[in-house]
């Protein structure tokens, strides 16, 4: 693949839909544009103007290039606010419990990230893999091993994607070839910080893998980064599964629970973004509300590992409201879709009793994701100035979807259509940096 340039401008011609709020509905007008027959410039990696085709075309004159979209849906790309990189060789491992997962499947899979040809050949899949399921955006964990994070940097670097991402300090409680030290993960979190944050579209995370895999000294040490980056994202995980919070609580005896051990780091906060957060108590969701954390729901994850219900709408409702995520958490989620992810989203919040409208689980994989993350003045919106990442859906695009399009006749349906049945196969097209990239997959 030859490394991004700008490009020429390109206008593209579609129907556009773009969230302005969270819908309340989905009647919910108001919160959303939508252009029948609308028109994008792209130029330079950028939206330079968006609205009706015509008033577009007219203004963009003659020598641009024109992609025709239509009849099918454009969006914002879609955002993934946790996944795991080195996990692609370990989505479907059969029967077992968080921890045990970890200790059976992941550690020894991602123990082989120590190799820099494994983790530049899995990044590059992991990237085109979202990519092809129309995600522009994650927020990814590396394994411990330096070689890890610089492969997918790299890999996004060629892409022109936007990311965060970070490698995992972990020194305990984990195989011999994943432990640093508190010291190493320190020194090699710094070294990648100076590397790569700030290159391209590419934002570092401090990334201690989650308390049970760090002694109090690594902690420290993250600590300690998060207090010399303060502008920096923080990802780890929290609350996911009740054997793992019970034996956080025997680590951490002092911090009064599991939220406590990141806020006695001093871990929490807008930048940071807790996976999982399923089995919180109330002072653990006022102190995640108080600081302004971000909860990720995972729900494919969840239920595949039986971890538990987040109770979106309640954490949403609270008085002290909770600042909430998608995500698939691959390889405990089990699909790279946003689509998948938000249908199977759609039933954890049934068995919680509640719905969410179809227009707001758009909004979450997109603006909300984007506001979550902090990067709602770059992506998220198809608005001018902002990055050019978009997706293109066909609602048509299996012989089950359009037999069941026949019987469609509001946005909201169509949406609901390609959530519930749709996958990569209903992502017609997706542009990141303005450049069509859903079949420029490298693969070996
Ligand atoms: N908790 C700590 N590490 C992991 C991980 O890799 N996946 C999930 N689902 N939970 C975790
Ligand atoms: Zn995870």
């Amino acid at each position: 693949m030859s490394s991004p340039v700008a490009g020429n401008p390109i206008l593209i011609r579609g129907r556009l839909l773009s969230f302005i709020t969270e819908p309340e509905s989905a009647e919910d007008r108001a919160s959303y544009r939508y252009e029948e027959d609308g028109g994008l410039l792209l130029r330079g990696g950028r939206i330079e103007s968006v609205g009706d085709y015509a008033q577009v075309a007219a203004a963009a004159g003659e020598d641009v290039e024109v992609v025709d979209h239509r009849p099918h849906l454009i969006m914002p790309g879609f955002i993934d606010a946790h996944a795991h990189m080195p996990q692609m060789q370990v989505i479907a491992s059969y029967g077992a419990e968080l921890l045990d997962w970890l200790n059976n499947y992941t550690f020894p899979a991602e123990t082989e990230f120590a190799n820099a040809g494994h983790a530049g050949r899995i990044a590059g899949h992991f990237l085109d893999t979202l990519i092809a399921h129309g995600t522009t955006t994650v927020a990814a964990y590396c394994s411990v091993h330096r070689e890890s994070a610089e492969a997918l940097f790299e890999a996004a670097l060629l892409r022109d994607m936007r990311i965060i991402a970070g490698k995992v300090m972990m020194d305990r409680n984990a195989p011999g070839g994943l432990r640093d030290t508190p010291q190493s993960s320190y020194d090699d979190t710094k070294a990648l910080i100076a590397r790569w944050h700030g290159r391209g579209r590419l934002s570092y995370a401090i990334t201690p893998r989650f308390a049970i895999t760090s002694t109090p000294e690594q902690m420290d040490m993250a600590g300690a980064l998060a207090l010399e980056f303060p502008s920096l994202h923080i990802q780890t995980h929290l609350s996911e599964n009740h054997a793992e919070i019970g034996l956080t609580n025997e680590l951490y005896p002092d911090c009064g629970d599991y939220f406590g051990v990141y806020e006695r780091y001093c871990l929490a906060g807008p930048k940071s973004l807790f996976g999982h957060a399923i089995h919180l108590s109330e002072r653990e969701a006022d102190a995640m509300s108080d600081s302004g954390s971000v909860a990720v729901f995972c729900p494919t994850s969840n239920l595949f590992l039986g971890s538990g219900l987040f109770d979106y709408q309640r954490y949403r409702r609270r008085s002290k409201p909770l600042r909430i995520a998608a995500a698939t958490d691959v390889g405990g989620g089990t699909n790279y879709s946003m689509l998948r992810t938000m249908d199977e989203g759609y039933k954890v919040i049934a068995l919680n009793g509640e719905k969410l409208n179809p227009l707001a689980a758009y909004w979450q994989i997109t603006l909300g994701n984007a506001k979550a993350l902090s990067f709602d003045r770059q992506i998220g919106a198809l608005d001018e100035g902002y990055e050019a990442d978009l997706v293109v859906l066909d609602a048509r695009a299996t012989p089950a979807m359009i037999i069941r399009a026949e019987k469609i006749e509001t946005l909201a349906e169509e949406l609901f259509l390609l959530q519930t049945l749709g996958d990569d196969r209903a992502i017609v097209e997706t542009y990141v940096a303005g450049k069509a990239m859903k079949d420029k997959a490298v693969r070996d």
